[in-house]
């Protein structure tokens, strides 16, 4: 993270920061900024402020909340002895488990170990694993560190609904919810959430979530094998019990309709449609000219530039979902993502989208 996004990223006054801190130690809840997207806090020792979360999102539950935990102040990324920061959190640190926080931490990637006895049931959805993730944001350490706790957080947004990437964002999805406190770091540079390896399950890793750190980056930096679900039939996992929420079908989604467009075909796409959607954005590669002879008489077509570069691309998909949806279009067409493990974490979050929007979102979700 550049030193000019940090100081960007870092407009906290001490003051605000010192209420940041005593919120949380009040069982309140405080929103903040991670590099991926925006959190909703609160303290992981404090049931009643746990409950709180769950209430405010209107999330289920079984659905479990990552751990955010500090790096040291001063860190030599190489240096940092992660096994007592975690010792409080989890029963065992395997090797892969070490390596994967040397070459990942902090940064966009959550860990879920075997949980310690201590931590609470009430974020952990009753399961005997918990995630854990160290966030890579100035705004979200400096909390982190100031509180000296573990600080769970899940995205924070209304349960199904896009995630937020920006303090505006939060206070967009929480306007009713009198003194939610947010603190303001900008826009978040990474866009999707954090990846999910799972290491409870022995001695394989798995995916859980894909995010903008990949396996195929995960092998080059650690030589460790990351198994997607499924693939790993010994874990027994049924698909459809809801460990990461993100997993549901229906997730991240807009109340605008939202398909994808295969190359070409922005007529197929619209024939789903058959009454006329007359107002219709359609996102285009930066790297193409436009739809040129795609257009549609009888429809309005507004072109949106999508980034072909994947980071690019996460970077900005939810703040793209979030603007298009407070515009008045009927439609909203995005192009289908190319192959490649570098767009598996956009690809999912697209997918989801597409399938939950449309104004009764808010009721596919529970399916
Ligand atoms: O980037 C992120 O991870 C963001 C920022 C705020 O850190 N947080 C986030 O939290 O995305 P949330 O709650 O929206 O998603 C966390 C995911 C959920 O899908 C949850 O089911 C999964 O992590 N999860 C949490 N604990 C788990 C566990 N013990 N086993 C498996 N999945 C778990
Ligand atoms: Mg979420």
């Amino acid at each position: 993270m550049s030193t000019d996004t940090a100081d960007s990223q870092s407009p906290q006054s001490s003051v605000v920061m010192n209420e940041a801190v005593q919120t949380l130690r009040d069982g309140g809840l405080v929103a903040f900024p991670t590099e991926t997207v925006y959190g909703l806090g609160a303290d992981a020792k404090n049931p009643e402020a746990i409950k709180k979360i769950f209430a405010t999102k209107g999330r289920p539950s079984n659905h479990p909340l990552i751990v955010h935990l500090a790096a040291p102040d001063k860190f030599d990324q190489t240096q940092v002895d992660w096994v007592p920061i975690l010792a409080p959190w989890v029963r065992d640190i395997s090797e892969d488990a070490l390596r994967l926080m040397n070459a990942f931490w902090p940064g966009p990637l959550t860990l879920v170990f075997i949980k310690d006895k201590s931590v609470l049931n009430e974020l952990t959805g009753g399961q005997d694993t918990v995630a854990i993730r160290a966030p890579a944001h100035p705004v979200a350490q400096e909390l982190l560190r100031k509180f000296k706790g573990g600080v769970v957080a899940p995205s924070a947004n209304r349960f199904g609904k896009v995630s937020p990437t920006s303090a505006a964002d939060v206070r967009h999805e929480f306007e009713g919810v009198l003194d939610l406190m947010i603190l303001d770091g900008g826009d978040c540079e990474v866009g999707i959430e954090s990846t999910i390896i799972d290491l409870s399950s022995g001695d394989k890793a798995i995916l859980l979530r894909p995010g903008v750190i990949t396996p195929g980056e995960i092998l080059a930096k650690t030589g460790i094998k990351v198994f997607q679900r499924g693939e790993n039939q010994e874990t027994g996992e049924g698909e459809s019990l809801p460990r990461v929420s993100g997993g549901l079908r229906a997730h991240y989604a807009p109340t605008t309709p939202l398909r994808l467009y295969a190359p070409g075909r922005v007529l197929d796409a619209l024939s789903e449609f058959p009454d006329t959607k007359s107002r219709v954005a359609v996102g285009v590669w930066d790297s193409e000219s436009s739809l040129g002879d795609d257009g549609h008489p009888s429809v309005c077509f507004k072109e949106v530039e999508v980034p072909s570069d994947s980071a690019a691309f996460a970077s900005r998909l939810y703040r793209s979902l979030r603007d298009l949806d407070q515009q008045d279009w009927d439609l909203i067409l995005f192009p289908e993502l190319p192959a490649g493990e570098e767009w598996d974490g956009v690809r999912d979050r697209l997918q989801r989208a597409c399938f939950g929007s449309g104004p009764s979102s808010s009721s596919h979700v529970n399916n």
